[in-house]
């Protein structure tokens, strides 16, 4: 027994070397860690355990049969984050450049698996050249299989992506398919064809960085989430997000303590500035209402004109949607729509109840928005929180005006509680643009027709530039100081917190994409 164990233990300390010292060594010059420092830090100390350490692949093509290395690319298993179960898997680049073939796939799909079977969320730590070459159709079919799995898995378990180096080609599309993604600036980059295919195809001249990097990504193209200036802030990220989500879509979301002593917030009626046009930052109100320093943004250098994110409330995870005055005066356009929509999605799927805050002028007029399909992206928003059936809240704490005021998680569509504060305007639309139409033939006919203007404006205003006519319909259940609403919400929630709610049943619906 004793030489059949030093055997295995010989073939464990290859597998652990990966492609071998000298290539560790280049990975480490680039400033990245190897697949399991990366797992390393990842889970609780000591609490990984691997599955299929010695896989190999079974390929002869091109001289592959002479090389090969144990675990082929890929290290699977799992572990814990926080004392909760986790499936892993991290590639190597330092195998043929962690590039992904029938076996490595294999593997990842055997962890997806045990993943659903046992209702514990996938994180996958991309560093891949892609398909294997060598291995040709092989390699497409395995990563095939991986995005079936990933759609199998999508609202049964979270599932998480971090983009540790290059992911190209149709590579992209399992990262794109998962809840959220985690990018590492300038190590890291997503783009379906590279730059080289780009200058031949359309005559562009640019960088990898600049197609595919982290700020593009989370700036313009919204595909990532989450972005961190190195790996270790990229794992402690993903640490962060386990606060708040649930280990499959039966659960709750672990519960915190948290401090109860003050619960009345005086700075929140301070927040909204006299003029109802000057703009606010409503990142200080979320502040305020949630436990301490919880909020977790979510996409936040993405579509700015909308806030989401992650935070505790008593002690209780939420999912917080809330239109940004400071940024386009909060307003809807495409790409906001779409953040949020997918962001209500994830909560929904996954048990999390829901705060909006709302402060929206309407949707963004123009042919760039029309064009760009506002009517269809406008209607995910719609459709996401018309379906959820998590508890839902809104405070509408300043403009709720036009379809905005109802895509906002109105009562209407479904809302549990709607809250305003004094100074909300729920209306058609606003004052000057509202008057200017409906008494349109008495300011003409006027003899001043500017005061006459004026004077209608504030006719109009006095009358709905408040929140007492939808209070007095219901659509607003109460008019609440700024103060108490952080207090009101966690007594909310809390009433809340044993809803049953359900769609009629259907195959699945068909959200407008
Ligand atoms: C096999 C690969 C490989 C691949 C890299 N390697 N990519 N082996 N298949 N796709 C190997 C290299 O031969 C090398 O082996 C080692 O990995 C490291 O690669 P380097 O080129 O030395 O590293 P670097 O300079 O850092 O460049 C990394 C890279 C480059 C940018 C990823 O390797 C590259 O462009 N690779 C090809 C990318 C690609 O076109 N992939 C196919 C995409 S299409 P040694 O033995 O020297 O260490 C695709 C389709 C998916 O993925 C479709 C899904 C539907």
């Amino acid at each position: 027994m004793k030489d059949k164990i030093a055997i295995l233990n010989s073939k464990k300390e290859e597998a652990l070397k990966g492609g071998g010292e000298a290539r560790i060594a280049k990975q480490h010059e680039k400033g990245k860690l190897t697949a399991r420092e990366r797992i390393h830090f990842l889970l609780d100390e000591g609490s990984f355990e691997e599955i299929g350490m010695f896989v190999t692949h079974r390929s002869t093509n091109f001289g592959l049969d002479k090389t090969k290395f144990l675990g082929d690319g890929v290290v699977t298993g799992y572990g814990k984050i926080n004392g909760r179960l986790v499936y892993v898997f991290s590639q190597d680049f330092t195998v043929m450049g962690g590039s992904l073939a029938e076996a490595h796939a294999e593997k990842i799909c055997k962890i997806m698996d045990l993943a659903m079977k046992n209702g514990a969320p996938v994180i996958g730590l991309n560093d891949s050249g892609g398909a294997r070459i060598q291995e040709g159709v092989v390699s497409l079919g395995g990563y095939a299989d991986i995005f079936y799995k990933n759609t199998q898995a999508s609202g049964v378990v979270p599932q998480i992506s971090a983009i540790m180096g290059p992911c190209a080609g149709g590579a992209v599309y399992s990262p794109a398919l998962t809840d959220f993604i985690f990018m590492v600036e300038n190590s890291s980059y997503m783009f379906v064809t590279g730059p080289n295919v780009v200058k031949t195809v359309t005559h562009e001249e640019v960088t990898s960085e600049e197609l595919g990097g982290a700020s593009t990504h989370s700036s313009k193209s919204g595909v990532t989430h989450f972005t961190a200036e190195n790996e270790i802030a990229c794992i402690n990220n993903i640490k962060n997000l386990f606060n708040y989500i649930p280990q499959n879509c039966e659960e709750e979301s672990p519960r915190v303590s948290y401090d109860s002593s003050n619960e009345i917030r005086e700075k929140l009626d301070k927040v909204i500035p006299a003029n109802p046009n000057q703009p606010y930052d409503i990142r200080e109100v979320i502040h305020e209402v949630v436990d301490g320093n919880s909020f977790m943004e979510v996409h936040k250098d993405f579509a700015e004109n909308i806030v989401v994110g992650f935070a505790h409330l008593g002690g209780k995870s939420i999912g917080v949607v809330a239109n940004q005055p400071a940024f386009l005066a909060g307003v809807l356009d495409n790409n906001s729509s779409a953040k949020a929509a997918r962001f209500v999605r994830f909560c929904d799927c996954f048990n999390i109840p829901l705060l909006v805050f709302e402060d929206v002028p309407g949707f963004l007029p123009g042919t760039d928005q029309e064009w760009n399909g506002i009517i269809k992206n406008g209607a995910k928003l719609l459709y996401a929180f018309c379906e959820a059936t998590v508890p839902r809240i809104t405070v509408i704490t300043r403009k709720a005006y036009g379809g905005a005021y109802d895509v906002m998680n109105s009562k209407h569509i479904g809302a549990d509680m709607n809250y305003a504060w004094p100074s909300a305007e729920i209306a058609v639309m606003g004052a000057k643009g509202a008057s200017e139409i409906i008494f349109k033939r008495e300011i003409k006919e006027s003899d001043n027709p500017e005061a006459k203007w004026q004077e209608k404006e504030q006719e109009y205003a006095k009358l709905f530039a408040n929140p007492y006519n939808a209070a007095a319909r219901g659509y607003v259940d109460e008019v609440i100081e700024p103060s108490e609403t952080r207090k009101k919400l966690i007594v909310a929630f809390e009433m809340l917190k044993n809803k049953v709610d359900s769609l009629p049943k259907k195959k699945h619906g068909n959200i407008p994409l």
